[in-house]
């Protein structure tokens, strides 16, 4: 088949959702690093990702009202001085994480840590918002490296 042929054929099948388990897993590579999780594993880091997105959005509107207080609050709760000794914290998880996880890690809860301070010193959104998304270069730059995928029982 030609190659031209074969690529329309493979956006068709993409489209249509009918590609094998297979083919998915190649296609949904990206490039990203598999990290196999249990599910408790998983379910303890998906959560900490959405209790991300919850603050964030706490964080911007507290910005935009100009009401600190829950946008203080929100930072501080997904920084590292609250999170670091997380009795939640999965004990077979720390040795699955990479190095460059647990920097991306290590500076997102440090990043909030640092955006609760700004927020309760600045005098305007501007310079938290700057901050913020610093913090955020984080999360963008871990889903550019890793997926979850699911440990084998
Ligand atoms: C250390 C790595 C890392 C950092 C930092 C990180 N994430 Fe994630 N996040 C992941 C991985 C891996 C997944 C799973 C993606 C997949 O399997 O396709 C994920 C998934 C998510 C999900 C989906 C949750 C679900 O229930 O399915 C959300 C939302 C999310 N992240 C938000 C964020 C936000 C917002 C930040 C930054 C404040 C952030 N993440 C920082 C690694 C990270």
């Amino acid at each position: 088949m030609n190659t031209k042929l074969g690529l329309l054929l493979r956006a068709g099948l993409l489209c249509a959702g009918t590609l094998s388990a297979e083919e998915v897993a190649i296609d949904d590579g990206n490039g990203r690093t598999a990290l196999a999780l249990t599910p408790p594993e998983k379910a303890y880091v998906l959560l900490q990702m959405r209790q991300f997105v919850e603050s964030i959005q706490i964080i911007v509107a507290g910005l935009a009202d100009g009401d600190k207080a829950p946008a203080i609050e929100a930072a501080a709760a997904r920084g590292l001085k609250r999170n670091q000794n997380d009795p939640a914290f999965p004990s077979t998880l720390g040795a699955k994480l990479p190095q460059e996880w647990k920097q991306f890690g290590g500076s997102t809860r440090k990043g909030f840590d640092a955006l609760a301070d700004a927020i309760s010193k600045s005098e305007d959104a501007k310079q938290p918002l700057k901050q913020l998304s610093e913090v955020m270069k984080n999360c963008v730059g871990c889903h550019a490296s890793y997926r979850v995928a699911d440990a084998k029982p």
